[in-house]
């Protein structure tokens, strides 16, 4: 079987972004697919902005944010996903969505041999596999936030995937993006979020209640656990709407109170308080 060489991703917000670059830097060719001309703008603007970072911290020279950029091409096109080897999807955790992108990329990509991958947070592969004439060619791969500087990716082969795929994918994550790979069934929330996401949820129940406030709930958590940071700053770093729809997709598979999103979660992202990448969550930014 090729080695990878031209990855696809769909959708170029806070987690399509992220894959697009570290695959570019790891000298990928990569096409990512939008859902119009303003979202392509803001997903290379994303991009761009990203690598200057890592060229201001000393991880990056300027040469080769140059060369990365050049690797990167943002477009609403879906043909130009025509030739990929590896796809992974990263559109909103909305099962339709996801669904009806599966369907659209199943279409476009030719490569028969090619992986059909999503990084979504807690919908089930199998769902999604269905969706496609391949399912033996799609798999859960499932990057961590900011994806340029964590080392996790979770692997999730449905019922179905392909031991060929699924080498693939993991050679892919491993090898080529220099990840640490860990491997969960094919349950709604893998390993990692299956634990965080209640932990998530008792924080904003205890904020909800009364019990405590935001910074204390926060600052309880890193000055007496070693925590980087508190649990109701990390939702906003997830974004409220993504960790509700994780939480909701986790209910219905497990039907465990826990995982219910507690109703000012819910209010929160009706109000479009979606946390850092809408300038207030539980937290105020910028
Ligand atoms: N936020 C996190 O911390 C995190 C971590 C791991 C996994 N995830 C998962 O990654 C996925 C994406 O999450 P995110 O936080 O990047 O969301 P996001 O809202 O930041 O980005 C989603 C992007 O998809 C685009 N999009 C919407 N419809 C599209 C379509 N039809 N075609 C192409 N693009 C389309 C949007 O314009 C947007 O840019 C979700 O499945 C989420 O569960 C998120």
């Amino acid at each position: 079987m090729s080695e990878i060489e031209r990855v696809g991703v769909v959708g170029c917000g806070l987690m399509g972004s992220g894959i697009a670059e570290v695959s570019a830097r790891a000298g990928l060719d990569v096409v990512v697919l939008e859902a119009d001309q303003p979202a392509v703008d803001a997903g290379r603007a994303r991009i761009e902005t990203s690598l200057a970072q890592a060229v201001r911290r000393g991880k990056l020279s300027e040469d080769d944010r140059a060369a990365t950029l050049g690797r990167i091409r943002v477009t609403w096109e879906a043909d130009a996903l025509g030739d990929r080897q590896l796809v992974v999807e990263a559109v909103p955790e909305i099962e339709p969505l996801k669904v009806e992108t599966f369907r659209r990329i199943d279409k476009v990509v030719s490569d028969g041999e090619a992986v059909l991958a999503s990084n979504t947070s807690s919908i089930p592969i199998m769902k999604l596999a269905m969706a496609t004439q391949r399912p033996e060619q799609v798999i859960g791969v499932h990057f961590f936030n900011p994806v340029p500087v964590l080392p996790l990716v979770e692997l999730v082969p449905s019922l179905l995937t392909s031991p060929a795929a699924a080498e693939r994918a993991a050679s892919f994550a491993s090898a080529t993006l220099g990840k640490h790979v860990i491997r969960s069934q094919d349950r709604a929330g893998f390993v990692v979020n299956a634990l965080l996401i209640p932990y998530l949820l008792s924080s904003i129940r205890m904020l909800e209640s009364g019990f405590a406030t935001a910074e204390d709930i926060d600052t309880g958590m890193v000055q007496g656990c070693a925590h980087p940071m508190g649990p109701l700053a990390l939702s906003d770093l997830i974004g409220l709407d993504t960790v509700m729809a994780v939480a909701q997709s986790m209910y219905d598979e497990f039907k465990e109170p826990l995982y219910a999103p507690p109703p000012m979660l819910l209010r929160m992202v009706d109000a479009g308080l979606l946390g850092r990448k809408s300038g207030r969550g539980f937290h105020q930014y910028g």
